[in-house]
Parts: structure tokens; sequence; C-alpha cells
């Protein structure tokens, strides 16, 4: 068997235990190391992961020599962080946004490029069997309308809190590019770049139309290619639901419609002109080990070109646009 690629994770928290509970479904890929600066995730991890090794700090990860390192930190700390990452002097796959801003993401790229690490940014909804089954259906096709949505299903009363995606300056922003990355990226994946027509942000009840630190909870985006419309819509909360823990609905969902067929893509499925034609599994081990495979692929090939690296940039750009279509009204 050949030898498995191996990896350092840095960022034991939400997304990276998500990682850490891929590991099964990879087929040459090993998260080797962990580094975390919170003693909480660093035990949690101990516990459920005893084999991996816990580094105390960078330079101890540093000296165990590794094929790749995966990102999963908060948004503002690549800033202070980023020179010493490149330091490894090996590929990175970050977790999404690439940046804050366009402009941190250009910055990232940059330094990057000077020191010869490749970056890869960690998207997920493209390895998603239901989504590649959608966009393998829709070539060929001509689009009339493409319509994309994700509900979180968080409860606007409860979740208020200071963690460090409730502030605009360490998150970045919120409904957009938090979580409306994944349905930019979506749309990118499926039709290819469009225009940005408009862009509408709220916190809360509250449009949001002047510059302020608040993170936007919703966001509508309405784009057109060619003569196609496009809207893409992110709620941190959504739907009110009885069944939900939470009291609302999660949700997420693509909605296509082509000159001859109608198409629903969720995580469960694909449907064609209401038959089902793929059911899958909507959780995201199999995308996420899928992801680790590809990057572990390009280590090994170095090979670096490929579009779902370089279209990262695009989508911070149209996020970028939505915000600054807000921010300056
Ligand atoms: N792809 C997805 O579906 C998805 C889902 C959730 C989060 N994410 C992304 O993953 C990243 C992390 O989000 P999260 O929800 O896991 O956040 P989190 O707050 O749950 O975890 C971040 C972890 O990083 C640690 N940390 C902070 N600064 C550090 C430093 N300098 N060195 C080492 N560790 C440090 C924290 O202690 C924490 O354990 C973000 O980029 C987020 O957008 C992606």
């Amino acid at each position: 068997m050949a030898t498995k690629i191996r990896l350092g994770l840095i960022g034991l928290g939400n997304q990276g235990q998500e990682y850490l509970r891929a590991m099964d479904c990879c087929r040459h890929t090993e998260i080797v190391a962990g580094y975390d600066l919170s003693q909480a995730a660093l035990d949690k991890t101990r516990r459920e992961y005893p084999d991996l090794i816990l580094a105390q700090c960078l330079g101890q990860l540093k000296a165990l020599h590794l094929d790749g390192l995966v990102a999963a930190l908060p948004h503002h700390c690549y800033e202070g962080i980023w020179a010493e990452l490149l330091d490894f002097n090996c590929p990175i796959l970050k977790e999404k946004p690439l940046g804050r801003t366009i402009r941190e993401a250009q910055q990232f790229i940059s330094a990057a490029k000077q020191q010869g690490c490749p970056i890869q940014t960690a998207i997920q909804r493209r390895q998603h069997p239901s989504y590649i089954c959608l966009a393998e259906r829709l070539k060929g096709q001509s689009i009339r309308e493409l319509s994309v949505h994700m509900h979180l299903g968080f409860n606007p009363d409860t979740g208020a809190s200071d963690s460090w995606r409730s502030q605009r300056p360490t998150a970045g922003g919120g409904a957009l590019l938090d979580s409306g990355y994944h349905l930019v990226d979506l749309v990118h994946f499926l039709m290819g770049q469009f225009e940005l027509v408009n862009a509408c942000l709220w916190d809360g009840e509250k449009l949001i139309q002047a510059e302020s630190d608040t993170v936007e909870t919703e966001a509508v985006l309405l784009g057109r290619q060619g003569s196609a419309w496009v809207r893409i819509e992110s709620k941190l909360s959504g739907e009110k639901c009885a069944d939900s823990k939470t009291g609302y609905k999660k949700s997420e969902a693509a909605d296509v419609l082509t000159t001859e067929n109608r198409y629903f893509a969720n995580r469960e499925g694909v449907w064609e002109n209401g038959e089902l034609i793929l059911a899958c599994e909507r959780g995201w081990e199999k995308a996420i080990a899928k992801q680790l495979d590809d990057f572990a692929d390009n280590i090994t090939d170095k090979r670096w070109n490929s579009r779902i690296i370089w279209e990262q940039l695009p989508a911070m750009q149209m996020i970028d646009r939505a915000y600054g279509l807000v921010y300056t009204a």
C-alpha cells in the first residue's frame, strides 16, 4: 500500500473535529498531529483520538516534517499566524473564507506564492455527491434560473454571543462571508461566474445600510449570467419549526430551472422534474475525506492549478462587491 500523506491540523474547534471524524473515510491521507491554543480543545481531542500527536507549540508541529497543513482557525487569527504557517514550507488546506476581505485574501495568496507554499481553500459542497450529480446533469443545458439557500436553524433569541463570529472585525462578516461563502461557491461550481445585480443584508429585522460592526444574520444576493437569474439566500436562523430543537429549521438546497428541466438538490438527493435520480447521505464525512484525499493527490502530483483552488478568489471578489454595495449605500 502506498504511504499515506501526513497532515497536521491547526485548530481543533468545531470544524477541526469534522476533519478528525472524516479520517476513517480517507483513502490515503492521515491527520497525524494537531495543535490548538485552547486546553479544553486539546483535552477533548486527546480523549477521542489518543493516537494523535498533540503539539504544544507550532515549533513542535514543524519538527514533525509534515506533508501538509490543514488550518481551521477563527477568521481573524490568520493575520498574526500566516508567516509562521508559511514557514512550514508545505501546502496548506485553509478553511474558507480565503480571507476576511478580498484584500486580505490577496495578501495571503501573494505571501504564499513568495514562499512557494501552495494554498487550497477547503470548501465541501463541491465534493458532496448530490451537488456533483447536479453539476453533471446541468452540463450542456441552458440555465434560466438558479436559486440556492442555506438556513442554519439557529434560534435568534439565544444566538447572541461574544464569540469571534459575532463581531465584524474578527469574523469579517456573517451570513454572507461565513455560511454564504458556500452558496457563492456552489453557484460558481454549478454555472460559473455571474454578475451581481443587488445585495441586501439584515441584522435581525434591521436592514444594514451603512458602515457598522454588526455581523449580518441574513443575506440575499441577486445575480445574472446572460439571460439567467441567480438568487442566493443565506440565513443564520430560517423558518420556524416546532420539530427542531432550536425552534428553527435547518435547511439547504439548490433549485434550478433549465430550458428543458427543473432540478432540486439538497444533501439527501437530486430530483429531476420531481423524480428522484440520486439518493445520498447528508453527512459530511465522505465529502471532507474526498477533499483531504484530493489535497493529498495535489501534494503528491504537485498539481496546484485546478479549478477548485483558483475559483476561490472570484468567490471572495463577489462577496466583497456585495458588501461594497451595502456598506457604501
Ligand atoms: N466548511 C464548513 O462547513 C465550515 C463549518 C464551520 C466552520 N468552518 C470554518 O472553519 C474555521 C474554524 O471555524 P470553527 O467553527 O471550527 O471555529 P471554532 O471557534 O469552533 O474553532 C477554532 C479553534 O481554533 C483555536 N485557535 C484560535 N486561535 C488559534 C491559534 N492562533 N493557534 C491555534 N489554535 C487557535 C481555538 O482555540 C478553537 O479551538 C473557520 O474558517 C470557519 O469559517 C467551515
